[in-house]
């Protein structure tokens, strides 16, 4: 599949869908806390989405059943919200969301803290978030995907954990996912080329024991296969010929 190189216009509806995805994550954040289910979570990040007029790009996306992908500790990605999920002091909860406006998606992901967590749960978070940053210094014009791959994957594997194989970032736009492929973890190949108007999701999920992740029966929540805690980290991005933009934010809004 060719990497779609985005115009001015498409790049200016991916920024507003950017905006409202960020403000989605702000709500989100304010409500975790110990005591609230992961379905009142997915309702207040829907909710948000909807109030704009826009719709939540996972819905209904090859059938998945809620707006907001909700992963407790050892759920790696794609949490199904639940009213019987109900999240504890000391566990980290990973939000994953993405927006449709007018046509073009956004996508992004953040994992906190539930109440007091462990230093050893709040520095895979750190790190997870670090690696983004990580990869970001190397989306210039003229690198390749792979240097975006090997940015997050010597970052986190010189701290001691392991990135997720199975899953991968990838390019946005009029779909939520399109070439390229963007793997936290080197190929052995360069990989496409980073040019002007690219926009890519770049997503670590990064875990603190094996690499390897297993499928729950519900076809969709990817768990770590040794039951160790896995954390996401997530913006849309677009490649310019000099700095990158992080289109999944907003003003006055932490990333
Ligand atoms: N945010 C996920 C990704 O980056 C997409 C969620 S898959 C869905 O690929 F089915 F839940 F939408
Ligand atoms: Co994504």
């Amino acid at each position: 599949m060719a990497i779609i190189i985005k115009s001015h216009r498409e790049i200016d509806l991916m920024r507003e869908a950017g905006r409202i995805l960020a403000i989605t994550h702000e709500e989100m954040k304010k409500a975790v806390r110990p005591g609230i289910s992961t379905y009142e979570i997915n309702k207040i990040g829907e909710d948000v989405i909807r109030s704009f007029g826009c719709i939540p790009s996972f819905l209904d996306y090859n059938g998945y059943p809620a707006s907001i992908c909700v992963s407790v500790n050892d759920e790696v990605v794609h949490g199904i919200p639940s009213k019987h999920r109900i999240l504890q002091e000391g566990d980290i909860v990973s939000l994953d969301a993405g927006v449709i406006y007018e046509g073009y998606h956004s996508d992004s992901a953040r994992t906190y803290g539930v109440g007091k967590i462990s230093d050893k749960a709040q520095a895979l978070i750190d790190a997870t978030k670090q690696s983004f940053f990580e990869a970001l210094k190397v989306c210039k014009e003229g690198n390749h995907i792979n240097d975006i791959s090997e940015a997050v994957y010597n970052y986190i594997t010189a701290r001691g954990y392991t990135a997720v194989e199975a899953l991968v970032g990838h390019g946005v736009g009029a779909n939520l996912h399109e070439a390229p492929e963007v793997p936290n973890f080197p190929r052995g190949r360069k990989g496409p080329k980073l040019k002007a108007g690219m926009t890519i999701a770049v997503e670590p999920m990064i875990n603190i024991g094996t690499h390897e992740v297993e499928w729950l029966d519900d076809d969709w929540t990817v768990v770590t296969a040794d039951g160790e805690l896995s954390a996401h980290y997530e913006n849309t991005i677009l490649i310019t010929d000099g700095e990158p933009e992080i289109l999944s934010r907003a003003e006055g809004i932490d990333l």
